[in-house]
């Protein structure tokens, strides 16, 4: 069920505000009644409402200061004054200085009806591009994005399917590029939030000061330089959804604030004194070990459990490989459609490519292989030749067929040979650096230089631009090439650099 809209009624008059409420409860929102301007300002600073009506005519203070001071708290609010016929001039005035629009007493029911279904809608869009502003991706359907056939997706389907309508929070742990952000909005698209803000926070992009104004607001001088109070996100979420990206990165100082406003459902703005409620639902994010943080004391252990109220688990892409096909069309429509090239489909070749790939980088890599053949293809169809290299270069390890010549080998002979050869290759396959070989092979660095030594597995130079031969790091380092720089330090203390001819041929 939609959330009812609520609405701010300021008037001085009992009668007034017992047809207004009786009307409008009735209509079914959720009305707050003030009987003069300073009551209604006192309910504008604790809670949020979609529209406010008010009377022209006040004692004290009137409804153009009113109208003032209401803005001054909420710039968007959608203000109506009800105003006697004869000061009309005056609620023209008061739409000058930002009312939404005014009502002339008496008034018909309808009239104000209508008015008001107005000024919410108009509410409700000021606010729903506020959020679209502010995240700039498109509005995501049910689950039409998330593609997904294996066991491992469906799981996920189904927990979105049980957790969304619910206020819980939920955690959403997976590695880089696996759909985080995707599965946050799915979440919220399936719940009864849907049609309110779904807000992305960046948790660790900015210092804590700027991150805690972001969040909570501020008043009119908190701080230097905060001249005019200002919403925060939470309150901008108010009733919809707040989403957490990278919540590891939440400063420390920070996360007892987080911890509040989900334990209590309100908070301050920053120099406030007043409480202000919200109902958020929180989702988090996160692709590193928060356990281990939390073991580390970098992430608070009340606000761990907190989180981990519904955690949903994205798989990595090599741990649902049978997705692979699938992804790949949707990602050839979706590319298609944007370069206008209609019934592209990938030579078997290539699929295998992609099949046979760890994609380190998930969906989002995939996505991009996917995206750049795209772009590059002439044809209909799309071929191996489309495949970046480090796909194409990493395909499954295999052991090379071996034929056994009718006078026998030694055992000994090939054994070292195929060591040698294999170091070769990893070497050439990490760039040259030692330490990145060595994990490669699951060896320790000091073992594999150990090997080196021994097979005396020599640098390949890489010639120089202008044909003279140097090595990479002595070109780098002006230090002098000797032909060997095994020993030249390259960035990490570890790394050994491990220069190679720029030939192409392999090893
Ligand atoms: N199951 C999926 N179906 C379709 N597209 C997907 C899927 N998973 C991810 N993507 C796409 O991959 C890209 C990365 O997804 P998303 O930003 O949600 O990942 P993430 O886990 O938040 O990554 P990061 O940790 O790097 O922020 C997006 O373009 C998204 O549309
Ligand atoms: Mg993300």
């Amino acid at each position: 069920m939609p959330q009812k809209s609520s609405l701010l009624v300021i008037d001085d008059e009992e009668i007034m505000r017992e047809i207004l409420e009786a009307l409008l409860t009735h209509e079914g929102y959720d009305v707050r009644l003030a009987a003069s301007g300073a009551e209604g300002l006192a309910h504008a600073r604790s809670a949020s409402f979609d529209a406010a009506i008010v009377d022209v005519m006040m004692p004290e203070m009137d409804g153009l200061t009113t109208l003032d001071e209401l803005k001054k708290l909420d710039d968007d609010l959608a203000v109506i004054m009800i105003t006697a016929f004869a000061s009309v001039e005056t609620a023209i005035a008061a739409m000058k200085r930002g009312a939404f629009d005014y009502i002339t007493k008496p008034f018909k029911n309808d009239e104000v009806l209508v008015v008001l279904r107005n000024a919410i809608e108009r509410r409700r869009l000021v606010d729903e591009n506020r959020v679209l502003r502010q995240n700039l991706q498109e509005r995501y359907g049910k689950f039409g994005n998330i593609i997904g056939r294996s066991p491992r997706m469906r799981q996920v389907f189904d927990l979105i399917i049980q957790a969304a309508p619910s206020r819980s929070t939920i955690l959403i742990q997976g590695e880089s590029g696996t759909g985080k952000e995707l599965v946050a909005r799915a979440i919220h698209t399936n719940s009864p939030r849907a049609d309110r803000g779904f807000i992305t926070v960046n948790s660790g992009n900015l210092p804590p000061d700027l991150l805690e104004s972001n969040l909570f607001g501020h008043v009119k001088g908190a701080f230097t330089g905060a001249i005019y109070p200002k919403k925060g996100l939470f309150e901008l979420a108010d009733r919809g959804s707040i989403f957490f990206d990278e919540i590891g990165n939440m400063p420390l100082e920070t996360q007892p604030k987080l911890l509040r406003v989900m334990q209590e459902r309100d908070f301050m703005r920053l120099g406030g004194v007043e409480t202000i409620k919200v109902d958020v639902r929180i989702i988090a994010a996160t692709n590193v070990d928060l356990h281990r943080m939390m073991e580390e004391g970098r992430f608070r252990e009340d606000l761990y459990y907190r989180l981990h109220v519904i955690t949903i688990q994205l798989p990595p892409l090599r741990d649902r490989r049978d997705d692979i096909p699938l992804l790949v069309q949707h990602f050839l429509r979706k590319y298609g459609d944007e370069n206008q090239k209609t019934d592209l489909e990938l030579a078997p070749g290539a699929l295998d490519l992609l099949a046979d790939y760890d994609w380190p980088g998930n969906v989002r890599e995939l996505e991009n292989v996917i995206e750049r053949a795209v772009v590059l293809s002439a044809n209909r169809r799309i071929g191996p030749d489309l495949i970046p290299e480090q796909v194409r270069s990493s395909r499954s390890f295999q052991i090379p067929q071996l034929v056994l010549p009718p006078e026998g080998v030694s055992f000994k002979q090939v054994i070292t040979d195929f060591e040698k050869r294999l170091i070769e290759s990893t070497l050439e396959s990490a760039g040259g650096v030692q330490k990145k070989a060595a994990e490669l092979l699951h060896i320790k660095p000091t073992t594999l230089n150990e090997m080196i030594k021994r097979y005396d597995i020599r640098p390949r130079r890489r010639k120089a631009p202008n044909g003279s031969v140097v090595s990479r790091e002595a070109g780098r380092a002006g230090t002098a090439a000797n032909g060997r720089s095994f020993g030249a330090a390259s960035s990490p203390a570890s790394a050994e650099e491990f220069e190679q001819e720029d030939t192409g041929e392999a090893f």
